[in-house]
């Protein structure tokens, strides 16, 4: 924690939780809060004593937005030459399971941080919109694309053009959101479900998350096809033996690759 300023780390178990912490800005995502996230979440996915990745906010905000104040005075080449939140691709570069623990606020960057990881639990107070076009922009960390492909193109549009926000029922509805839990439960089930995950084999819920995330880069035949492959592989590994064998055997299995 002490290296860095913008977020907390912590570990329970095989559980990496990164806290967003400007409390003063809502957790509004400046370029210290990108590269101290950046840092953690490929730290954690290089450590092998990490199973899953729970990125949280506060009570009140997961994160309004990219910081406004940071960008208002930029021109459009400084942000060019800068490549403005190009570090963010570096997230959804991670290989483990990373979920996104939303109460209050997501929105704008927020909102497309919740997106790029790869299961959103939200609590009921959480509100997700894309306000950019308000402030004369449009979304700049993939919200446009994250929030179509999620919701597809009507709410997409309603969300972009009006800039409105949308609740936690219509959220989950829409297929934003996995599940909704109350906001005192949020943390707790965020964390169990990240422990099911790293309880798992690791390379197999690594798998299950590159199969998944292909669906979204490529046709179905082909997806249908690397999707095959992965399962045939895994037929190569002890995990796969185990896991069979615990069930033939009515016993709970005990992955060794974890
Ligand atoms: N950037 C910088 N500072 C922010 C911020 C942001 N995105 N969101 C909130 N803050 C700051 C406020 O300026 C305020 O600071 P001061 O006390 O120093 O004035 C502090 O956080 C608390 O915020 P409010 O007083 O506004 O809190 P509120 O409860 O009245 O309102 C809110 C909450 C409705 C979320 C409001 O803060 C808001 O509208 N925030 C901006 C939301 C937004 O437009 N987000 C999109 C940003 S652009 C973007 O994200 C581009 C992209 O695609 C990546």
């Amino acid at each position: 924690n002490h290296e860095f300023e913008t977020i907390r780390v912590r570990q329970e178990g095989r559980v990496a939780v990164i806290t967003l912490h400007r409390p003063e800005a809502l957790n509004a995502l400046n370029q210290m809060l990108m590269q101290e996230t950046v840092t953690a979440v490929t730290s954690f996915d290089r450590d092998p004593e990490v199973g899953a990745i729970v990125i949280t906010g506060s009570e009140k905000a997961f994160a309004a937005g990219a910081d406004i104040k940071e960008m208002a005075p930029k021109t459009s080449v400084d942000m060019y030459l800068d490549d403005w939140f190009a570090a963010w691709d570096r997230l959804a570069q991670a290989r483990k399971p990373i979920i996104a623990a939303v109460a209050g606020y997501a929105l704008g960057g927020g909102c497309e941080l919740a997106m790029a990881c790869d299961i959103l639990i939200a609590a009921d107070t959480a509100k997700f919109g894309q306000p950019e076009i308000k402030l004369g922009v449009i979304p700049g960390i993939g919200g446009s694309q994250r929030l179509t492909r999620a919701v597809g193109k009507a709410k997409a549009m309603d969300l972009c053009l009006t800039g409105r926000t949308m609740d936690a029922d219509e959220a989950e509805r829409a297929g934003l959101v996995a599940r909704i839990v109350p906001a005192e439960e949020l943390l707790a089930t965020a964390l169990t479900v990240a422990g099911q995950i790293a309880g798992m084999s690791m390379p197999v819920a690594m798998m299950a998350k590159e199969a998944v995330d292909r669906s979204y880069e490529t046709t179905l035949t082909e997806g249908i096809r690397f999707e095959r492959r992965l399962f045939h592989s895994l037929f190569a590994s002890q995990d796969q033996k185990e896991g069979m064998a615990a069930f033939v055997e009515k016993r709970s299995p005990t992955f060794v690759h974890r």
